[in-house]
């Protein structure tokens, strides 16, 4: 166990034992192996969630696999597998990616489970009362199981009994939501970009298919749920309660941000539950100037990039390389430099350079007065209350460069006495390694091990005293 979990898991629980923050990925298409874009998901819900865990918030993580519709039924078809036996060859893919990526989610949800179709038909049960029967004719999108208004490349004209959803009369009760802020979407023009879809009037949903892979609805045996009925509701059964839990933070990427801002909410509606919940909408990461999917053929595996370099060097470059809400394109001599650079260079030689010095001066217990170091702690939890891995990865980076800074001016090995000035940094970087778990994990636990002669709690430390618990939407 790290030099940081034995800090905090002694410490008293702010939630009172009995409230915990629950933390979302989507769950993913098991169409094909994972990629970089899936993997960024899943490192970006793990540190957020524990960096809760480092300020002592009780917080609960689910991921998993999506793994009805046509999409896959198409992916596993075509490899002349079974569905099912595809869907569980692709899972555990994604399981590997978590473990490799130091990912350990609370719920690995799949929804081909028998506990998540019990769910799936309850909230249909809880719906029902909004649904009405109806004939759909139009495009249907299997690449983005999706119902679209034009043709595109993928589409087919579908045209067949199914039953509709009355999202329509949710139109004025989801502003309202967006405006009183019991639904929070992240950033502000993704919020935008929801308000002016409503605005602009909500049509019904299909939410049967004449498809055969899927969740069979009650009474309509010749009927599949629509994929993303039953994808949304893993947020019932993969939640700590495995039913409606208010107050989560979902994260996902851009592209199925109407699904969660709009359609999500609304079926909550329609169930009788009050929603509330926090939507942190990123940006994609791109190869030759496309999104990276496997539909345009420019996937990087995770593994590789494990492989090349480490998993702490792809977490950190996933917080670091860009922010949150932007797209940018996988950039392997910037991968290179943030490794070598910052990692090796920065955090790595600063804790090797200390470590030789203390082992051959000794060291005197000073406390590190480096602004940067002092301000650590709250730019630790201001990065969590924002959901920002950037800034923290930031906030840390700086620290590492004062600290590096202050071992070049002060020169301790040339002074008479280089022994404050080890201890002063030595205090410092126990502080950044304190502080660092959330992001790189395994680079943590060796320097805590590394540490755990030079003793003492860093003077810049996390303190359960003022952080706040819970972030509830209703704040
Ligand atoms: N199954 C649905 C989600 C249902 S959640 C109730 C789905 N699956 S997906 O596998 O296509 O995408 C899962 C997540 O990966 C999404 O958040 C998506 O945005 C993200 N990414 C897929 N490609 C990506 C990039 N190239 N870059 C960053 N993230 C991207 O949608």
């Amino acid at each position: 166990m790290s030099y940081i979990s034995d800090q905090t898991l002694s410490k008293p629980d702010p939630c009172g034992g009995n409230e915990l923050s629950y933390v979302s990925t989507p769950i993913f298409y098991p169409n094909a192996e994972p990629h970089i874009g899936h993997a960024n998901t899943i490192v970006i819900a793990d540190i957020i969630a524990r960096l809760g865990r480092m300020f002592g918030v009780r917080v609960w993580m689910s991921t998993g696999m999506d793994e009805h519709g046509q999409k896959v039924e198409r992916a596993a078809l075509s490899m002349g597998r079974q569905p099912q036996e595809h869907v569980d060859i692709i899972a555990r893919e994604f399981a590997s990616v978590c473990s490799r990526l130091c990912v350990v989610p609370d719920v690995f949800l799949r929804t081909t489970s028998p506990n998540h179709i019990q769910t799936a038909i309850k909230f249909w049960n809880q719906i029902k009362g909004h649904l009405y029967e109806g004939e759909y004719e139009g495009w249907y999108s299997p690449k983005d199981e999706a119902f679209v208004t034009e043709q595109g490349p993928d589409t087919i004209w579908t045209k067949e009994s199914c039953m509709f959803f009355r999202l329509s009369d949710f139109q004025d009760r989801l502003l309202n939501l967006y405006e009183t802020g019991r639904v929070k979407i992240y950033p502000e023009s993704a919020l935008h970009e929801m308000q002016n879809i409503i605005k602009a009037g909500l049509r019904d949903l299909c939410v049967t298919r004449k498809s055969k892979w899927g969740i069979t609805p009650p009474d309509m045996p010749d009927h599949t749920m629509y994929v993303w009925i039953d994808a949304l509701s893993n947020y019932l059964s993969a939640s700590p309660t495995g039913s409606y839990y208010p107050g989560a933070t979902h994260i996902i990427g851009k592209d199925i941000l109407r699904f969660h801002a709009i359609y999500w909410p609304a079926l909550l509606m329609a169930a009788g539950y009050e929603p509330g919940f926090t939507i942190l909408s990123h940006g994609w990461w791109m190869q030759g100037g496309a999104k990276m999917s496997k539909s345009e053929g420019n996937v990087v595996s995770p593994g590789e990039f494990i492989d090349r370099y480490s998993a702490d060097a792809v977490r950190y470059y996933f917080a670091r390389a860009k922010r949150l809400e932007s797209d940018a394109s996988l950039d392997w001599s910037e991968i290179e430099r943030i490794s070598t650079q910052e990692l090796l260079g920065g955090f790595g030689n600063l804790g090797q350079r200390l470590l030789c010095l203390a082992n051959k001066h000794g060291h005197e217990e000073v406390k590190c007065e480096l602004e940067t170091v002092r301000d650590l702690p709250a730019k630790c939890e201001a990065a969590y209350h924002q959901n920002d891995p950037y800034l923290y990865a930031e906030a840390l980076f700086n620290s590492v460069s004062a600290l590096n800074k202050y071992l070049s001016a002060n020169e301790p090995w040339k002074a008479p006495d280089p022994r404050p000035i080890i201890g002063c940094a030595l205090d410092g970087w126990r502080s950044v390694v304190m502080h660092a778990e959330a992001l790189i994990p395994n680079a943590c636990a060796i320097w805590s091990e590394q540490l755990k002669d030079t003793s003492k709690k860093p003077t810049h430390a996390i303190s359960f005293a003022h952080s706040v618990a819970h972030r509830s939407p209703a704040e």
